[in-house]
């Protein structure tokens, strides 16, 4: 079959679904080149807000209408929509809501189930892929594959083995390597927890093998994922498990090394990928933080590291206590400040941007001055402003009111994002003249325009000539910024 893969959400998603790429290609199937060519057509869903659900909702009706035309055309979600792996042949008890109630849908599997991928697809498909076959045999098999099926919903398989797989990578020159699964902060307003399990961390042994595969083969920027990646390692169910994800690794560390990886696994975990320097790895990067596991020893491994990049993602949410403690933070906004104020006194150009929700419960017109003057103050030269959205299960759903008007919600949206044009344009403004790092990510042969971005995380493009743009590509290439617009930056090569 001919696979097309719809990726929503975040970089742990867009990393999955590399996973799910490669485990498809191991059954035979390859990539569509265009969407309307695809006779198997999987979402990779992202919750976090309503928004995201609507898009896929509209894409199925398009797609319904199309399946009714083409009858073979099998549609299955993953991602953070789905809670039980199943299809249209599961019992009904075992179904997902997705698959129970979208006509057009045909199965569902959570992303730790994409090992079993190729049961999950033989008992969706309606017809088996071998037509030769006689009645008898034919029905054996779908007897076994229903059973198999079965099996899948019931068994939660362990939650981290799908990451064995070897990933299909959609570039050769920067990678997403994710290092945790899940989420045990429990923010209120927050799905994550609910839709990804309980915070687990991935074996450092099997994180370092595949980041040296990555360097390797080229790899010249890794980005290490998870969703508070700086409290790897210090999860309960780590605690529970004895700590096994540091297992064929920490003996290998001398004694004071090894009490320095009990303290701080995260660091220790960075220093080692920082190794693969020598072998050719140019950038380190990680997402997203949580202020909170934010500590003094992280700080200092940026100013050590020669990979870590200058760029800090740490998202802040709103600016007033009463807000953040209601949003179950475990930090305010003087805790934040400070710790700003220590990453600038030790890296004083950072890049330093951040998340922020507006409109959430309770949340009163002074309330949101405070996060007005927490922007003023702190000028995160980036952030990614959200409406609240109220997500089913969610504590804030359960418990309290969105009462932040609609319109309301839109103000307080546009107040802070003329702040934030702001504040990025003043940012970029400063590297006027300053000669950057690039690591180019596309050629625009229209334009003669090579793109990529510096390690502070900026969007950077500068001329090249026809014959050369292509090549440069995957390279690292020393840029002088001459003109600063709100988003990107414009340079001429050296
Ligand atoms: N793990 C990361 C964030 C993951 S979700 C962290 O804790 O920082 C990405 C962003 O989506 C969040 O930072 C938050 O700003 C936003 N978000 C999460 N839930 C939301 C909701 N219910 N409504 C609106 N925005 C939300
Ligand atoms: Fe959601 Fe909070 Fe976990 Fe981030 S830390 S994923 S916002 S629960
Ligand atoms: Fe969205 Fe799930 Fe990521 S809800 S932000 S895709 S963890």
């Amino acid at each position: 079959m001919k696979y097309y893969i719809q990726t929503l959400g975040c970089a742990m998603n867009y990393s999955d679904s590399e996973r799910v790429a490669a485990a498809l290609g191991k059954l035979g199937h390859s990539p569509a080149k265009k969407e309307s060519e695809a006779d198997l057509y999987i979402f990779n869903t992202c919750s976090i807000r309503q928004k995201g659900e609507d898009r896929v909702y509209g894409k199925l009706m398009t797609l319904g209408e199309r399946k009714q035309r083409e009858k073979d055309l099998l549609i299955g979600i993953t991602g953070c929509m789905v809670r039980k792996t199943s299809t249209k042949k599961s019992p009904r008890e075992k179904m997902d809501k997705l698959v129970r109630d979208l006509k057009p849908v045909d199965f569902v599997f959570r992303i730790e189930d994409a090992g079993e991928l190729g049961k999950i697809l033989k008992m969706a498909a309606k017809k088996p892929s071998v037509r030769a076959i006689n009645k008898a045999a034919k029905a054996k098999r779908i007897r076994g594959a229903a059973k198999a099926a079965r099996e899948i919903v019931t068994d939660s398989v362990d939650r981290l083995d799908y990451l064995d797989i070897a990933p299909k990578y959609s570039s050769g020159f920067q990678a997403f390597v994710p290092i945790q699964i899940g989420c045990d902060k429990f923010c209120t307003y927050c799905i994550v927890p609910y839709a990804r399990g309980r915070e687990q961390a991935r074996p450092i042994k099997e994180i370092l093998a595949e980041c040296r595969t990555l360097v390797e083969k080229g790899c010249k920027e890794i980005t290490l994922v998870g969703q508070t990646v700086n409290s790897y390692g210090r999860s309960d169910l780590d605690k529970k498990s004895g700590h096994a994800y540091g297992r064929g690794f920490v003996e290998t560390l001398t004694k004071s090394a090894q009490l320095q990886f009990a303290k701080e696994p995260f660091v220790a975990l960075l220093t080692e990928v920082d190794k693969l320097h020598a072998q050719g790895l140019n950038r380190l990067r990680f997402t997203s933080p949580h202020p909170y596991d934010y500590s003094d020893a992280l700080i200092k491994a940026h100013a050590k590291l020669k990979t870590l990049t200058p760029h800090f993602h740490i998202p802040v949410q709103a600016g007033s206590d009463e807000t953040l403690k209601r949003m179950n933070r475990r930090y305010s906004a003087a805790d934040y400040k400070k710790l700003i104020k220590k990453i600038r006194a030790l890296i004083p150009d950072a890049s330093v941007t951040t998340d922020i929700i507006v409109g959430f419960c309770g949340e009163t017109k002074k309330d949101f001055e405070k996060t007005l003057k927490l922007y003023k103050d702190i000028k995160w030269d980036m952030a990614y402003l959200a409406r609240y959205s109220p997500r089913p299960g969610t504590v804030s759903q359960k418990f309290f009111k969105d009462d932040v008007p609609r319109a309301e919600k839109a103000r307080r949206w546009h107040a802070l994002n003329t702040v934030l044009t702001k504040s990025s344009r003043d940012y970029n403004k400063k590297l006027i003249g300053k000669t950057l790092e690039v690591l180019v990510e596309k050629y625009d042969a229209r334009t003669n325009e090579c793109e990529g971005k510096s390690r502070e995380n900026k969007l950077v493009q500068f001329p090249a000539p026809a014959s050369k743009g292509l090549s440069l590509v995957g390279t690292i290439q020393k840029v002088k910024i001459t003109k600063a617009l709100e988003w990107n930056l414009k340079g001429e090569i050296r």
